[in-house]
């Protein structure tokens, strides 16, 4: 069924100029665009978006290198999205993530790993807001 899933194309990813990759697959796999923004995040919707992690010992440097540089945020739609999307993705570390996944073609690390994508439905709704307002989330269809 037809799933919403939020990415971040992290501050690593847009200096490295790796946004027209990370886009090509995105599109390329078939998963819909609907919002899109460069931006760079405040300390306050970093700590919000990262919530889940607030006890874990990495939590601030998560913070202060999501906010370091520009990010690009990607609100995108399609079937299944979010596994899909999380498969396009690879594991976490990308020292361990396979050859052919995002991570594991352009990153060998942990913390500067290109991209963040939602992981659950919950995560969506508790993610999407800090990045897109409704105005700014198109409501249309690719025709296809
Ligand atoms: P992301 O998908 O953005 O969600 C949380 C992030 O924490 C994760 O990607 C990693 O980049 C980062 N991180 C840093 N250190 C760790 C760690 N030890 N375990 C898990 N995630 C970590």
């Amino acid at each position: 069924a037809a799933e919403k899933t939020l990415i971040l194309i992290k501050p690593d990813g847009v200096k490295r100029r790796l946004s027209g990759e990370v886009i090509k697959r995105l599109e390329q796999k078939g998963i819909n665009i609907k919002g899109l923004k460069l931006m760079k995040l405040s300390k306050e919707k970093a700590e919000k978006h990262y919530s889940v992690h607030k006890d874990k010992p990495f939590f601030n440097d998560l913070v202060s290198y999501i906010t370091s540089g520009p990010i690009i945020a990607i609100l995108a739609e399609g079937n299944s999205a979010i596994s899909v999307v999380r498969g396009l993705v690879g594991a976490t570390d990308g020292s361990k993530a396979s050859p052919g996944t995002i991570r594991g073609d352009f990153s060998i690390s942990i913390d500067k790993n290109i991209i963040h994508a939602s992981d659950s439905v919950e995560s969506f709704n508790h993610e999407y807001p800090i990045f897109f307002n409704s105005s700014e989330i198109l409501d249309f269809t690719y025709g296809d």
